[in-house]
């Protein structure tokens, strides 16, 4: 596959993103759910196309006051996907880390996701990203139900 780019969201792209979101079984965010999303001054929305101009994935992050720290800003992964033909291939990597670039320019101290425990290869995907297991949130998910499995990567410590 030729060279990815990572780009800001655009309106004409939650299409592509719900779709693969439904194939992936994330998260059912409705068009106006990213819509508005995008829209926020503390969201990040980034997806990734091929250089010639194919979708390829998306991650939704948002930057939130940190709970343990009053002062710090932390950021939460909301959903991140590639579409199946193109996984395996670096796009969640370059995805990710773009919001790790952003995160750390913007003096971020923590990254938190919940993910699904029987997502293996999602939490496989966050390991070697360095994030590590923070928690277990029984029955976090209520359709096909399924632990929450708290993840968490720490970019000062
Ligand atoms: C998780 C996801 C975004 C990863 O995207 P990707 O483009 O395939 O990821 P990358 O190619 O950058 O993979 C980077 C590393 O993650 C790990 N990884 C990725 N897929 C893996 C798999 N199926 N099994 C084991 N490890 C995996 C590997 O360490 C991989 O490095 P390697 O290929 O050199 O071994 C993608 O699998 C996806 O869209 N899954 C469905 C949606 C989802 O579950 N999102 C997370 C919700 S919290």
């Amino acid at each position: 596959m030729a060279e990815t780019k990572i780009e800001p969201v655009v309106t004409n792209d939650i299409r592509w993103m719900i779709a693969i979101a439904e194939e992936a079984n994330l998260s059912p965010w409705s068009f106006r759910d990213y819509y508005e999303e995008n829209a926020r001054y503390d969201a990040f929305l980034r997806k990734a196309v091929s250089s010639d101009g194919e979708f390829l994935g998306f991650i939704v992050a948002r930057y939130v006051p940190s709970n343990t720290n009053v002062t710090a800003t932390d950021a939460e992964i909301y959903n991140i996907g590639v579409e199946s033909k193109y996984r395996r291939r670096g796009t969640g990597s370059e995805l990710l880390n773009a919001l790790i670039r952003d995160a750390v320019l913007r003096r971020i101290e923590k990254i938190w996701l919940d993910v699904r425990r029987g997502n293996e290869t999602a939490i496989s995907f966050y390991q070697r990203h360095s994030f590590v297991q923070a928690g277990i949130r029984k029955n976090f998910y209520s359709n096909a139900r399924d632990d929450g499995v708290v993840m968490m990567l720490d970019l000062v410590g």
